[in-house]
């Protein structure tokens, strides 16, 4: 699968040590938390997600939802929001995990309807920033990595929801467009 990489950004080992860097992180942040809450994003956040959980030694409870906007490597500038939370997060800590901030629309819009459902605290953590892509002011709390303005696939990052699978985080070589 290694051909439709055309640069690896981030190996499964520096993901790993990234992992335990945000743990520590989450751990800090939230050590006088009575209920934390961690709510994923689908899809791509899972394998981030399982391996920021494994890192993260306060007690906590885990929701997903699902909110997408896009198609290909381009966003269709929508968010919507096509699987909501199991349970109520009313005077919980919520911190929402996301693989990438890109246009910064998809947190944006969920931070603002998740405020409105009386948490006690709404933060993001995301693994990727993509400063250059946005279109809406927008900051998470947390972040890994900065990256430049590519589209990248793998560890959860998806071309038409394919190479989600790769260990290793890296940015699609365009001659696949359109081809997978
Ligand atoms: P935003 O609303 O543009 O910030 O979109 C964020 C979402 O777009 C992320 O949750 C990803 O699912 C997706 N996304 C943004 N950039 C990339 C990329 O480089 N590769 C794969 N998915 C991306
Ligand atoms: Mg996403």
């Amino acid at each position: 699968m290694d051909k439709y990489i055309k640069e690896v950004l981030f190996t499964k080992e520096q993901i790993e040590e990234k992992c335990k860097e945000l743990g520590k992180w989450v751990d800090s942040e939230y050590k006088d938390s009575n209920e934390l809450v961690l709510v994923g994003v689908l899809s791509g956040v899972v394998p981030f997600f399982a391996e920021l959980m494994k890192n993260i030694t306060i007690m906590h409870e885990i929701d997903f939802l699902k909110i997408s906007s896009y198609e290909g490597t381009e966003s269709n500038g929508m968010p919507t929001m096509t699987r909501d939370l199991n349970r109520s997060i009313d005077g919980k800590d919520v911190l929402i995990v996301e693989d990438i901030v890109d246009t910064g629309r998809t947190l944006k819009a969920l931070k603002s309807v998740l405020a409105k459902r009386n948490a006690n605290s709404v933060k993001v953590l995301s693994l990727l920033d993509k400063p250059e892509g946005r279109v809406v002011e927008f900051e998470a709390d947390k972040i890994g990595w900065t990256v430049p303005n590519h589209f990248v696939v793998g560890f959860g990052f998806d071309y038409n929801e394919k190479l989600r699978n790769l260990p290793y985080i890296g940015i699609f070589n365009q001659d696949y467009l359109d081809k997978i």
